[in-house]
């Protein structure tokens, strides 16, 4: 038997780790044979492949990023299902493993209710898939901020001022609040909470009075209460998305004219997205590459792995789409206690 996998979407650490994974169960325990798709879909519909054999995944992952290469590609702008279908009969490929976060999941779902064989991965540092306690990805992104972050403290301290980091979440607020905790932030502002500007400035004055220099973690997704939309101010992604980023520099100022301190603002960006995945990371990869080949030889087409709890679960497409995995009140509430 062989096996397709491609990696879709915006890559993550960890990515990696799955595709050895599955090359290494699949080829030791079932003898099956494997081909990589490059770009994402991209490289299903154009047919575009490279080798994935043992050698070829040998000591891949610590290393971040993904091998294979990946893209926002639709399928479905390109052939769709006929495209796809006859693209593995070409090459004598029966099933597809598709790392990916919701945009390939919903592809891929579409895809199988025409037949197609095929099993997810999924990935994102958001975090924000339902289905799934956690995603890889998500424990190096909130890694990298909580360390740009307690460097942000320091000069911070050093001057006086007011630092504000601004770290990725699109929807969800899960990088902000975990990174924003561990590295002790005197506020959290994420997408799920609309927050006053009158607010912010409170809980900075109430650190700056104890004579702390105040650290705000703010997801990209934020919206001040005045706010209808997120702040973007370079256009759109492929999926006519609006590209994010910004709101902490949008913030900075207001804070500096209303309180009269020093204000500086560090946007992270896709710093979050690169580099050695933590180990937590390369393990959970690494056991969602190996049951999504127990779903192969199970013929769970159409189906997910998934984490609850530390349990690895295999679950419908359609459990994870369609509702995204916020940051639920209580959780906020809890951060909240020790803001300001
Ligand atoms: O979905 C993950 C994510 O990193 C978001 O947090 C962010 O808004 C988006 O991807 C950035 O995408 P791109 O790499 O296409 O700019």
């Amino acid at each position: 038997m062989s096996v397709g996998i491609l990696t879709s979407g915006g890559d993550c650490p960890g990515l990696n780790a799955v595709i050895r994974a599955s090359v290494f169960t699949g080829s030791k325990l079932y003898d099956l044979e494997f081909v990589g798709y490059r770009w994402g879909w991209k490289g299903l519909v154009e047919n575009d492949t490279v080798p994935l054999g043992r050698p070829q995944v040998m000591g891949i992952s610590k290393q971040g990023g993904t091998i294979l290469g990946s893209s926002r590609t639709n399928p479905f702008d390109f052939g769709g299902v006929e495209r796809v279908r006859q693209v593995m009969e070409e090459g004598g490929v029966d099933a597809l493993i598709a790392i990916g976060g919701e945009g390939t999941l919903a592809a891929a779902q579409r895809l199988s209710a025409e037949g197609i064989h095929i099993v997810g991965v999924p990935k994102t540092i958001d975090n924000d898939l339902s289905a799934t306690d956690y995603t890889f990805g998500f424990d190096t992104a909130v890694q990298i901020a909580t360390d740009a972050m307690d460097r942000l403290r320091t000069t911070g301290d050093s001057h006086g001022r007011c630092m504000v980091a601004e770290v990725m979440g699109r929807h969800v607020g899960w990088i902000a609040l975990h990174s924003g905790m561990a590295a002790g932030a005197h506020a959290i502002l994420i997408p799920e909470q609309k927050t006053s500007i009158d607010q912010i400035c409170s809980w900075v004055d109430s650190a700056r009075s104890r004579g702390r220099a105040p650290l705000i973690a703010v997801a990209e997704g934020f919206k001040l209460d005045t706010m209808d939309d997120a702040h973007s101010e370079r256009g759109l992604d492929a999926f006519g998305r609006p590209r994010l980023g910004g709101i902490g520099e949008y913030l900075a100022p207001m804070i500096e004219e209303r309180l009269g301190i020093e204000t500086r603002s560090t946007t992270l960006g896709h710093i979050q997205r690169g580099g050695t995945p933590t180990a937590y990371d390369r393990v959970l990869a690494t056991r969602y590459g190996m049951a999504a080949i127990e779903m192969i030889r199970e013929e769970r087409w159409g189906e997910m792995v998934a984490l609850h709890g530390t349990d690895i679960v295999k679950v419908p497409f359609s459990d994870a789409l369609g509702k995204l995995k916020t940051v639920p009140q209580d959780r906020y509430d809890e951060a909240r206690v020790l803001f300001g």
